[in-house]
């Protein structure tokens, strides 16, 4: 392939956001106000999310991380407690549980989505396992439904890491977050489905999930903003932190809704077009995303061989590749919890996220491909 052409749009990025215009007019209306914390802006933003979602109220942190920290210190999760995830996530899942005082457990994944799958959770489970979180790589949706009565029978919650699946649903049709028996962390951050610029949702389960999950990210602190501005004073009850999200980060996220339709389409479109290209290049299997459910977050590829020579070779073309993720069982941080995951570390090695964004065009994806190809080719 002649890399000295024109290339189309976004292949040297592996994800960036995609402007509308309308992000700086919001944050223009939202700046003079002074009030750059929580303010009505982030009221709207949990309303709007709640109305797509089809839920009656969401939770809106400063973070994916954020709302993963507070949704397991809503439940109680504690020194003692083990919680199932995946090996293959982004850091932060594991991070959230080591914080507050818990045990991670590792669980295999399924090859085919790189997910935690019912029995690979069932076979993770302790007998001091208070809490799963299946991560939703590239925003497929995890069935948990088969083992949901065992696990609720054990004391079991579902915490779903949701953060890349904004907007994906099950295969029955309900919205991801829309489940009432799972507390579901989604992620806001600028490379995701909607972003606020940094941000995160909680969709709490009950009202009183939602009261504790609103005081546990603002300081323990009982009056919302609004009625404190007309008291003396105000009732501290409990552990808190400083993990709201602020207007400009909400106003940045109302702007990114009104287009996320279209958004959520175009990914649909790119996916499907990547999968179409990649039919019949040898050596390539797409990690399968259920695209028809799933407005997908990544466009990951395993390689049958010389997975680091490919990578290293479309960098040194231009082409913005990335792996998500090195696997966390053999990270330094968390070697208390190794355990021996074999099809995590076989698959954690061959795997390739290729340029998947919505800045991009058909053009991009024919243009990435061929680029691949050209990368299998120069290193078998
Ligand atoms: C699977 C997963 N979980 C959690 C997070 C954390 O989200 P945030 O970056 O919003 O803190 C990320 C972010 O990349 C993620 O990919």
């Amino acid at each position: 392939m002649n890399t000295t052409t024109t290339r189309p749009p976004g292949v040297e990025r592996n994800a960036a956001p995609l402007l509308h215009g309308t992000e700086a007019v919001a944050l223009g209306a939202v700046l003079p106000s002074g009030q750059w914390g929580h303010g009505p802006a982030t009221d709207q933003f949990e309303a709007d999310v709640a109305d797509m979602l089809g839920v009656t109220d969401t939770v809106a942190v400063n973070s994916g991380t954020s709302a993963l920290h507070l949704a397991l210190r809503s439940i109680g999760i504690g020194p003692g407690d083990d919680v199932v995830l995946p090996s293959l996530t982004f850091c932060a899942s594991v991070q959230a549980i080591t914080w507050n005082g818990a045990a991670p457990r590792f669980a295999e994944i399924d090859p085919r989505t790189l997910a935690v799958t019912p029995d690979t959770v069932l076979e993770a489970l302790t007998p001091n396992t208070r809490a799963v979180i299946p991560v939703l790589y590239g925003g497929r949706a995890v069935d948990l439904a088969p083992i949901r009565d065992h696990l609720a029978g054990r004391g079991i919650q579902i915490i779903e890491d949701a953060a890349h699946a904004f907007g994906s649903r099950y295969p029955d049709g309900t919205m991801v977050g829309a489940d009432p028996a799972v507390l579901t962390c989604f992620s806001h951050d600028p490379i995701k489905n909607l972003t606020t610029g940094q941000g995160g949702t909680i969709v709490p389960r009950t009202r009183e999930e939602a009261a504790a999950l609103r005081s546990l990210r603002l300081f323990g602190i009982v009056q919302s903003k609004d009625a404190r501005a007309s008291l003396t004073s105000y009732e501290v009850q409990g552990a808190g932190m400083r993990f709201d999200m602020s207007q400009l980060n909400a106003a940045i996220g109302l702007a990114q809704l009104q287009h996320f339709p279209q958004t959520a389409a175009h990914r649909q479109y790119l996916w499907r077009a990547f999968q179409a290209e990649l039919t019949g290049l040898e050596g390539v299997r797409l990690v399968d995303l259920d695209v028809a459910n799933t407005v997908p977050f990544n466009c990951v590829v395993v390689l049958d061989h010389h997975r680091d020579d490919v990578f290293r070779h479309l960098r040194e073309h231009g082409i913005g590749v990335a792996v998500h993720y090195p696997p966390n069982h053999t990270q330094a941080a968390f070697l208390p919890w190794h355990r021996d995951l074999p099809v995590t570390e076989q698959v954690a090695s061959q795997i390739l996220g290729l340029p998947f964004h919505p800045v991009m065009t058909h053009d991009s994806v024919r243009y990435t491909v061929a680029a691949l190809a050209d990368a299998i080719k120069a290193t078998s």
